[in-house]
């Protein structure tokens, strides 16, 4: 027994479970997230520029993507089956103005780390950046304004000690090379096709992406080639419907599937791209870049766990939003008929991911069909009976899924409409069930919160309020909501 120490205190050590010398606490610390986490929150560019105060629509929205188009076509609009809200853009927050205050207020609530977008239309508005032949060449086709308003955007950013994760595609795409409106009235015949035409589009995206590593790379490390691509396939080809319609907002399985694997090798080469042409540290970390793809990955159960019908629809709903995609992009493994089979390996697309950025918001109970829901496809034996459902502990699931393609996870979203209790009905269960997961091994690099304001989102509108901020219409005031003290605790002590 130390000298110093008396028996009395001895035993009371003993008793409290503090049985060593002081110093040598063997009770189990408390698990905190580690101190060079990448806390964040996440906009898109599409989702938050619009509605600048002061400076002129036109040059503060950027009217030249397949997005623009599809809110703002009075045609479309007219159009129930395609839901959209018809709420003008100029009501959207005006962060191209205004992003000073936001990064302003991502910094007030203690994030480390910021995830926005670079809209490749807003950079190549004219159809002649097709005819680009190199990164090199492209530069002529750039729009000088949109290039310089970039170039202070990151220098923004970085001066605010953000880090930034930048998602290279958050949907939206060149009308020139995707007229959704088009597409939407005749997706056989349509001449700018978007994700159906591989041929046109793998280049000039690989261009653009290769060009942004280029100009931005010595401010950004971390990029993300392609937003959801599930969401893209289903909302676009597959089910549009009123929780979401993307464009072109089309019901074509023949046409979806196909969509999934063009997405699949528009990554590799983005992330090839990006491989090239970044070629700075920004962070002083020892790697010039962290380029993933954003999966939308969902937690799936059974409706009955015991009932063989839906445990095996489960599996196939996990199968196919969950594992097509990155089976493509990770192994190369291409099973464009949906058995379940890989029967195509490419070499060219395997290999192509530095991390997985997970979008986690829900779970979804699938039932289980005796016959499949697009004949095409056998796979297709379910029917997601509750589609939308905050589970927390699922964001466990996603991140271990993410790992067990040997890849670290970033969660790139995940966030709700935050009420006067979110913080601690939302915020605290998901990120204890994320600690959790990484205290049991779990890689995980950063969480971004959707939203950092209130934004435009997509086919609803304003009307759907996922900020840590609320923003005034008119004004564009911002206020923080409730929960942004909470996320401030979190990231603060470390605890949720
Ligand atoms: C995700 C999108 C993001 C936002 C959130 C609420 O599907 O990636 O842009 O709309 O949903």
């Amino acid at each position: 027994m130390p000298a110093h120490l008396s028996p009395a205190l001895v035993l009371a050590l003993a008793l409290t479970g503090c049985n060593g010398k002081p110093g040598d606490d063997t009770a189990p610390a408390t698990p905190k997230f580690p101190a060079d986490f990448m806390w964040g929150t996440a906009v898109a560019g599409f989702q938050v520029e619009a509605g600048c105060p002061t400076i002129a629509a036109e040059d503060c929205e950027d009217r030249g993507s397949d997005w623009y188009q599809w809110v703002t076509d009075p045609d479309l609009i007219a159009e129930s089956a395609n839901y959209l809200s018809g709420e003008p853009l100029a009501d959207a927050p005006g962060h191209f103005e205004l992003y000073n205050t936001d990064l302003d207020n991502a910094v007030a609530l203690g994030t480390n780390s910021f995830r926005t977008s670079i809209e490749w239309s807003r950079l190549f508005p004219a159809a002649a950046a097709e005819q680009a032949t190199s990164v090199d060449d492209l530069m002529q086709y750039a729009d000088p304004a949109a290039l310089a308003y970039y170039n202070a955007y990151f220098d923004a950013i970085v001066a605010h000690g953000l880090t930034p994760l930048v998602t290279l595609n958050h949907y939206t795409l060149p009308l020139w090379i995707h007229d959704g409106k088009a597409c939407h009235e005749d997706p056989d015949n349509c001449t700018n096709r978007g994700w159906l035409d591989l041929a046109r589009i793998k280049p000039a995206i690989a261009l653009y992406s290769g060009f942004c590593a280029q100009q931005f790379g010595d401010r950004v490390d971390w990029w993300a080639t392609e937003n959801e691509p599930m969401a893209i396939v289903l909302s676009g080809y597959l089910l549009p419907g009123e929780d979401r319609t993307n464009p072109p907002g089309v019901s074509r399985p023949d046409l979806a599937i196909p969509v999934a694997f063009n997405l699949a090798e528009g990554h590799a080469a983005m992330y090839d791209a990006v491989k090239s042409y970044d070629t700075v540290d920004a962070d002083g970390d020892g790697v010039d870049s962290m380029v993933g793809a954003v999966p939308n990955l969902v937690a799936v159960q059974p409706l009955d766990p015991d009932n063989e019908t839906d445990v095996h629809g489960a599996a196939d709903l996990d199968y196919v939003y969950n594992r097509v995609y990155l089976n493509a992009t990770v192994y190369g493994d291409f099973d464009r008929d949906l058995d379940g089979v890989a029967e195509e390996h490419r070499d060219d697309v395997a290999g192509r991911m530095d991390y997985i950025g997970v979008n986690y918001y829900t779970r979804i109970t699938v039932r289980g069909l005796n016959v499949p829901l697009f004949s095409e496809y056998p796979i297709t034996d379910f029917y997601p009976e509750v589609l939308w459902e905050e589970y927390p502990d699922g964001i466990a699931d996603v991140v271990n899924l993410a790992n067990s393609y040997g890849l670290p996870a970033v969660i790139t979203e995940n966030g709700t409409e935050p009420t006067e209790t979110s913080g601690d009905t939302f915020l605290r269960p998901h990120l204890s069930a994320l600690l959790g997961a990484m205290d049991a091994g779990a890689d995980v690099r950063g969480y971004f919160y959707w939203s950092l304001t209130d934004n435009y989102e997509w086919n609803h509108g304003m009307s759907m309020t996922f900020g840590m901020y609320s923003v005034d219409l008119t004004t564009k005031a911002r206020t923080p909501k409730p929960m942004a003290a909470v996320y401030t605790d979190i990231i603060t002590t470390g605890e949720p």
